[in-house]
């Protein structure tokens, strides 16, 4: 599903953060991306969701050139993929509901068909009471929680998270892990940047490590073998 190929990424300001990527990672998996504060976790995830392209070699994502694409097929591609950003990217003058049902108006659905699906989400990462509320209004952790349920909220192929336990306590971190599991189980690819490594020990899910600009596998390779999660969500979500 991913393919790097001697893949760089240097920065205009002269950072190389990347260098010589070589990595496949298989449709279906679940990985950790884990390596010290600036080591390139951001940046590897920020190449895969085409806001960043290679500066050296090449990456190759649902079978597309990230060097050849076009803006109107990184619109398209986009769609499959749900993203937890570090910085949570919510929209303030916008609702909860709204923010976590972004991708699905996007991709032109009617609210009809997705109300149920928004508020299951809303539910698992525990902000039911707060659907109205708006983003200012909400803490650090109540915002990862709307950014993590607006990223799963469509089922999408792809599913990245930049540090999604970061502002959170641990009881909800094991929530939204089991999310992500359930992601995985579902099929789709799951990859999780953290510092956490007692959270990367416990699930026993392979390592993408990041030092010194490149990225090293370590663990099962390809499908991880993971414990079912505790209680099925999402079951209703669509494509
Ligand atoms: N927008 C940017 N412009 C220039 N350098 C950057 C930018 N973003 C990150 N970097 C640099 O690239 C390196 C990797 O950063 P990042 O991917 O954010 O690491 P991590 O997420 O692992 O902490 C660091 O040296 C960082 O300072
Ligand atoms: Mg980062």
């Amino acid at each position: 599903m991913i393919q790097f190929s001697g893949t760089g990424l240097r920065y205009r300001q002269g950072t190389q953060a990347l260098r010589g990527v070589n990595l496949d990672i298989e449709a279906g998996s679940l990985h950790f991306l884990t390596g010290p504060s600036g080591a390139g976790k951001s940046t590897f995830l920020r190449l895969l969701y085409f806001a960043l392209r290679p500066t050296s070699g090449k990456l190759t994502i649902f079978g597309e050139d990230t060097n050849k694409i076009s803006r109107v097929e990184i619109a398209r591609l986009r769609r499959r993929i749900g993203v937890v950003f570090q910085d949570f990217q919510l929209l303030d003058h916008m609702t909860v509901f709204d923010n976590v049902a972004l991708p699905l108006i996007v991709a032109g659905r009617r609210e009809h068909e997705y109300r149920a699906n928004v508020l299951e989400m809303l539910e698992w990462v525990k902000l039911s009471h707060k659907v109205d509320a708006k983003p200012p209004f909400l803490s650090g952790g109540e915002k990862q929680r709307v950014g993590i349920a607006r990223a799963m909220v469509s089922v999408p192929d792809l599913i990245l998270a930049d540090e999604p336990t970061g502002s959170v306590d641990p009881e909800m971190g094991e929530r939204i892990m089991a999310l992500f599991r359930e992601m995985h189980r579902l099929g789709n690819t799951v990859i999780i940047a953290t510092h956490d490594l007692e959270m990367v020990r416990r699930s026993g899910a392979p390592v993408l490590r990041i030092e010194d600009g490149t990225v090293a596998r370590y663990g099962p390779g390809g499908r991880a073998s993971l414990p079912p999660p505790p209680g099925a969500i999402a079951e209703g979500a669509t494509r």
